[in-house]
């Protein structure tokens, strides 16, 4: 199917779904135990219209991009759209090439399409070298845009103002029970800002709560309630997602999640009833005390 693309004002577009990547090929470290298994659920999602593709330097100690490099081997690149990391701890500028050139060997390929800081640079790194290396980035063509994850709105800005590139993205933790982003309003300002939302753990790792009006929801539209989860995350002004799965049942479901649409009512509903919602992740809890201020 052909994913639908959302687009801002500046003209950069993102498909509304994307294939993450996280337990790929390992966690902190290399797992081979999975690789054909791995590599044959890239190739599954690139050939069910995927183009968007999550990784980082870290997933699997590099081992995930080589996973991906692999998979991609044979496709069109120009029509694959490869987002990568930089760890928090290698983001003084030198660093920061060195990580991009090892990604891009590990991937096989000449450019990311999006490079992004995993995290906002470890203590005693400066955000304005961090920043500057990403711009050399893009001058050289080893990369075509700039995002950033897990930031607060104050450091979000204060990024944009030492690049010169406009930052596309805050990749966060959002879905119907993570609301951090909407709570600290940094879905209002990524929308006023003209800035992607990309929503990682949109399934909540797999375990998001299926009952209550969730169940309801899918019984009404006749759908599985994950289609309802991502559906509502997409019917969202400037956020798409980037579910991770491996198995190919579980990709042709949630691909049914995009193409229709919740009525503005039930969105409204599942933003305000979904139950349990928590406002701050569990997994990446934004750094308010090292916040930068407004
Ligand atoms: N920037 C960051 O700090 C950050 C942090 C976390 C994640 N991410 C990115 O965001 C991506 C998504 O987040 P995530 O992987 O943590 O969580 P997720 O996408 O919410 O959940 C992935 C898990 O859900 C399962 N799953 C997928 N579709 C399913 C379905 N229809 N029914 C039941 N289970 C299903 C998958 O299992 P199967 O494989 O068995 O289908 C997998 O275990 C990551 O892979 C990564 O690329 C970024």
């Amino acid at each position: 199917m052909d994913v639908p693309v959302k687009t801002l004002k500046s003209g950069f577009s993102l498909p509304v779904y994307g294939l993450g990547t996280w337990q790929m090929g390992g966690r902190w470290e290399a797992d081979h135990s999975n690789d054909a298994a791995e590599i044959a659920a890239i190739k599954a999602a690139i050939d069910h219209g995927i183009t968007h593709i999550d990784t980082a330097e870290s997933y699997g100690a590099g081992h995930s991009e080589e996973l991906i490099g692999e998979a991609i081997k044979g496709y069109d690149r120009s029509k694959l759209f490869i987002a990568s990391k930089v760890s928090a701890w290698n983001q003084r500028y030198d660093d920061v090439v060195r990580s991009c050139e090892a990604s891009l060997k590990r991937l096989g390929t000449d450019y990311l399409d999006l490079y992004i800081p995993h995290r906002f640079p470890e203590p005693g790194i400066d955000i304005a070298d961090t920043m500057r290396a990403l711009d050399w980035l893009v001058e050289q063509g080893m990369i075509k845009h700039i995002g950033f994850c897990n930031v607060t709105i104050n450091r979000l800005a204060a990024a944009q103002k030492l690049t010169a590139n406009k930052i596309v993205c805050n990749q966060l933790e959002y879905s119907l029970s993570y609301r951090e982003a909407e709570a600290r309003g940094i879905i209002d300002y990524c929308q006023q800002n003209d800035v992607f939302v990309v929503a990682w753990g949109p399934l909540q790792k797999g375990a998001l709560e299926h009952g209550g009006i969730l169940q309801e929801m899918a019984a009404k539209y006749d759908k599985t309630p994950y289609q309802i989860a991502l559906n509502w995350l997409i019917s969202q002004e400037n956020v798409v997602t980037i579910p991770k799965t491996t198995q190919l049942a579980h990709l042709e479901e949630n691909l049914e999640a995009l193409g229709w649409e919740l009525s503005p009512e039930d969105i409204y509903r599942l933003t305000k009833e979904f139950q349990g919602q928590k406002t701050t992740s569990d997994r990446v809890p934004l750094d308010y005390a090292a916040d930068i201020p407004a």
